[in-house]
């Protein structure tokens, strides 16, 4: 049975440039439950939703790859869910399992096209596609294997290495082979990387000898995973091997800022004819099988781990975004909306 009223958070104000999301840039709004699926459309429960560094992006009217989410808008999350019900033309039913972006909300119509069926294959759960057999994975494996052709025996090093997208990207590095090192901003961290992951070595970006660090472990390298910017890409931009590959997949010390850090190493690209290239995951959207099938091949024999960060219910959404700036988060961050 349908509900009466059902939850919903949208914009409420847009954060300025240089200051981070707070939870009171959203307002929550119980509205009456009139979701009815047309032709072609179903209706969603939404079980889980990712929470994003880019949803920072999302706010800023700043010219980006995506329109900002309007004031007043129900805010932009990628979700999975169970179709309740389905309108005429769809081969979805309701129990269906399925991704795409609902939005923060309890429930969503969507066209039947917009939205992924889940299948589950041995060793996976519905959480993963919002991990590594989704957008997070996918990010991982465009970047470190189309882009980058990383290659055994070369050294990898991937900033935001225990988050949710630089962890898979340890890990796709490690099982071609790469010496990897990785760069997060805890002592536990580092010590997850190393001893769950297995990394070569870990490097907190913290600790007032991290420039020693850094150079001391990495010496020169051939790829660089940057999903930070800032002073680590400067560092990586001044240690670079013949022909080394920058890989800006994003750059979270940057999002809460007017001005970017600026990068005193950048010509170090001519004289190591080596590319800096940054890329999304839009850019990939005819190739997502491919990517999908060669990260389920590892989830599913366990090569490949994700650990997920939960917070319950659609009220701490908004405030959940902070956790990501504060790397408070372990893992992959989602807030989980219902059962
Ligand atoms: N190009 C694409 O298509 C695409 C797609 C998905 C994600 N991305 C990007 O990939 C990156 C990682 O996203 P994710 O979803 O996997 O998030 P995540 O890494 O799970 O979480 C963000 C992490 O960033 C680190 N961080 C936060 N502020 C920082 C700062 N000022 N300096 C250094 N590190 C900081 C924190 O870890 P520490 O504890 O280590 O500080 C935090 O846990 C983001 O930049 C995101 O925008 C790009």
């Amino acid at each position: 049975m349908s509900p009466s009223h059902y939850t919903r958070i949208v914009l409420a104000s847009r954060p300025a440039d240089s200051a981070f999301i707070e939870a009171d840039n959203f307002r929550k709004e119980v509205v009456p439950f009139d979701l009815k699926p047309q032709k072609g459309q179903v209706l969603i429960r939404v079980q889980y939703l990712s929470i994003d560094p880019a949803m920072r992006l999302w706010l800023s009217e700043k010219k980006s790859y995506r329109t900002p989410v309007p004031i007043g808008g129900v805010m932009q999350a990628i979700g999975i869910g169970a179709v309740v019900a389905s309108g005429e033309d769809t081969s979805l039913v309701p129990g269906d399992l399925v991704s795409g972006i609902f939005g923060m909300t309890e429930y969503a119509i969507q066209d039947a096209t917009a939205v992924q069926k889940l299948e589950l294959p041995p060793n996976t759960q519905a959480l993963d596609y919002i991990g590594p057999l989704g957008h997070i994975g996918l990010t991982a494996y465009f970047g470190l294997i189309d882009i980058a052709q990383i290659k055994a025996g070369e050294t990898l090093v991937v900033s935001g290495a225990a988050g949710a997208t630089g962890s898979i990207v340890c890990q796709l590095g490690k099982e071609r082979g790469a010496k990897v090192i990785g760069i997060s901003g805890s002592t536990k961290k580092c010590e997850w990387l190393e001893q769950e992951l297995g990394i070569d070595k870990a490097l907190n970006y913290k600790s007032p000898t991290f420039k020693d660090d850094f150079s001391k472990a990495v010496g020169t390298l051939d790829v660089f995973y940057d999903n930070v910017g800032g002073e680590a890409l400067d560092l990586a931009l001044a240690s670079m091997n013949l022909h080394a590959r920058i890989i800006i997949c994003g750059g979270i010390s940057q999002y809460n800022t007017a001005e970017q850090y600026p990068l005193r190493n950048y010509f170090q690209l001519l004289s190591k004819r080596a590319t800096m290239r940054g890329f999304s995951l839009y850019d990939y959207t005819a190739r997502l099988e491919e990517g999908r099938k060669y990260l389920t091949e590892l989830v599913t024999k366990g090569a490949i781990k994700q650990r997920y960060h939960v917070v319950n219910g659609l009220d701490t959404a908004p405030g959940a975004i902070g956790i990501l700036f504060r790397g408070e988060n372990e893992g992959k961050l989602v807030v989980k909306v219902s059962d």
